[in-house]
Formats: structure tokens, sequence, C-alpha cells
């Protein structure tokens, strides 16, 4: 039998890769940054398996430059708003994931950003670098408590609820919004479910932890940060696009709300010159919440086994479009 094809679109972990036998043949790009879309399409010719990243546009015209002997996308993350699934379903192709792994690591750096955009660390971080600690002063880099605190979280997967969790050490209320309510874990959690207006109007925090799709594209934007406290911090460690940029650099610049904290920007990486690179109440990082060394080796693992199970026709670990077995 002819050794089964398939191109890896960016360096994850050798270990992971290993797993691959030799009736595999691996195309690894090994460039840090994505290959052009000219030559990804080029790459993908005949393969008849992909691992990509959510910085690849996996599209019709993709699948179609793959040819029929595609039969297994395996993305290395959580989120797969990069990938036209229905596409995919449409071919019989299973597209995999990587949920469950990462789920604390991203938490617990939702957090890490939290605080740092309450109690200012980057900008105070960035002064004492510069060497403008003079002294220590009543009225410097006053923050905002986060001990007793509201904390709103629109998107109670699984990612939403690890964060909620966290949130009980801190004492905070917690109040949530998402298409379906959690009643069943709500005590538990000791969480409220509200409407996105209350939301938005009673949380001294909003984190933001649901999917990018049509209907949450610019959720977050004039409008909705308008309703929000002037003392009030928005996280975004979702995807960048669920937040109007725009209307986010005019909250922060005008005192509309008081700081953000986020992981995720739209475009990315985000130009050198946005404005929002301006702004110290802003704190922004490289997409990299699920960037621990635990995590990444895992999300590597399980992104290589979904590969192999759908080179060899089995059901994948973790697969996002399940219907693809139901003939
Ligand atoms: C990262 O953003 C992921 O979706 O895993």
């Amino acid at each position: 039998m002819d050794r089964a094809r398939v191109f890896v679109s960016r360096r994850i972990f050798q270990k992971a890769l290993n797993m691959l036998d030799t009736g595999v043949e691996v195309d690894l790009w090994e460039d840090e940054l994505p290959p052009s879309r000219d030559v990804l399409l080029k790459r993908v010719e005949g393969i008849d398996g992909l691992i990509c990243l959510l910085t690849d546009k996996i599209d019709a015209e993709l699948m179609d430059a793959a040819g029929p002997s595609l039969r297994v996308i395996s993305q290395i993350a959580v989120g797969f708003d990069n990938i036209d699934v229905m596409e995919a379903t449409k071919r019989g192709i299973p597209v995999g994931n990587t949920p469950d792994v990462l789920t604390q690591t991203t938490a617990d750096a939702t957090w890490a950003i939290l605080m740092a955009a309450a109690r200012r660390i980057v900008e105070s971080s960035i002064a004492v670098r510069d060497g403008k600690w003079k002294t220590w002063h009543p009225l410097h880099y006053l923050g905002r408590d986060v001990y007793g605190s509201t904390l709103g979280i629109i998107g109670m997967g699984r990612i939403g609820l690890e964060v909620a969790r966290r949130a009980a050490g801190f004492d905070m209320d917690v109040l949530y919004t998402d298409v379906v309510r959690r009643q069943d874990i709500e005590q538990e959690y000791k969480m409220r479910y509200v409407d996105m207006d209350t939301l938005l109007k009673e949380s001294d925090f909003v984190s933001i932890h649901t999917v990018l799709s049509k209907s949450t594209h610019h959720l977050i934007d004039k409008e909705a940060l308008s309703k929000m406290k002037k003392s009030a911090i928005l996280v975004n460690a979702a995807r960048g696009a669920i937040v109007d940029h725009q209307a986010l650099y005019d909250a922060l610049k005008t005192g509309v709300i008081s700081a953000a904290g986020l992981d995720v920007t739209e475009p990315e990486p985000i130009p050198y010159n946005d404005p929002l690179l301006t702004l110290d109440n802003c704190v922004i990082v490289p997409h990299i919440a699920s960037a621990s060394v635990k995590t990444r080796a895992e999300m590597s693992r399980i992104t290589v086994q979904n590969l192999i199970n759908g080179l060899k026709g089995e059901k994948l670990l973790a697969c996002v479009n399940p219907e693809v077995y139901d003939e």
C-alpha cells in the first residue's frame, strides 16, 4: 500500500510526530511563520491528512486543492472558526480538535490577564524597567479590586466554567450568559444566569469565553461597552473578532470602561501601529492562553492521534463534526 501523505503546517512537539509510523510520509512546514496561501494550496496537493493551526484558512478551495485523497483534518486548537466544517462534512472528512486538555491552562491564563489588567501589572512593570520608579506613592498605579467583586462570564462552556470555579477563591459574585442555561450546576458554582444587558451592567469584570460565529462577531461593540460600568474591565481570551476593536479603543481612551485584557485580537498579530497598543490600560498578550509546556505537549499528542485515527478510518479522539460517522 502507498504511504499516506500528510502535511503539517507548523512545528509541533516532535514526540507527538514520532507517533507516526513509517507508513506515513510527513511534509513538515518548518518556518516559524505560516505558509502563504499559495504555498499552502500547493503543499496540500494529494495529501491524505492535514495537521493545521488556527492561522490556516481551511476552506473548500483548500479541500479541492488537496483532492479526494484528503480524509482527515486535525487542528491543534480547540477553536475551529478557521475551518469550513460544513464543507468538510459534505465531503465526509472528519475534523479533529483538542478540547479538554487546554481548559485549565486557558482558565489560568484568563485570570493572569484579568489580574494584570486590574492591578496594572504590565504598565507598572514597564515603568520600573524604564527607570520611572521614583518612590512609593499613595496615588500611583491604583487599580481595581478583584476580591469581592462581580465577574460576568459570556459563554459558559468548559473554559468559562473553570474561570467561574476560580472566582470562588476571590469571593466573587459570578453572573453568566449563554444560549443555553446551565441550571444543573448553578448552585455548585454559585453563579447566576442573566441576560446580556444585566451582565454588562452589573459586572466589574466581563470575561468572554464564547465561540466566534456570525452571531458573536463584534458582540462587544460600542453599544455593549456603553452599558458596562465605568470602572469595569473587559477580558477576551476567546477570539479577537468578538470585540469591535475600534469601539474598544474609543471606550478605553474616553473612560467608558476602565481597562481591558486581551489574549486575542483582530487581526492576529495586531499591527504594531494599532492604536490599542498606545494605551496603558490595555494589556495585550499574543494568543498564549493555552501555552504551557504540558498543555501544548498534550495538544500535540491529541492532534497526531486524531490524524492517525482519521488515516485509519477510525473515529477521532475529538471530532467537531461527528455526523460524518452517521451513515
Ligand atoms: C486557541 O485559541 C484554541 O482555540 O485552542
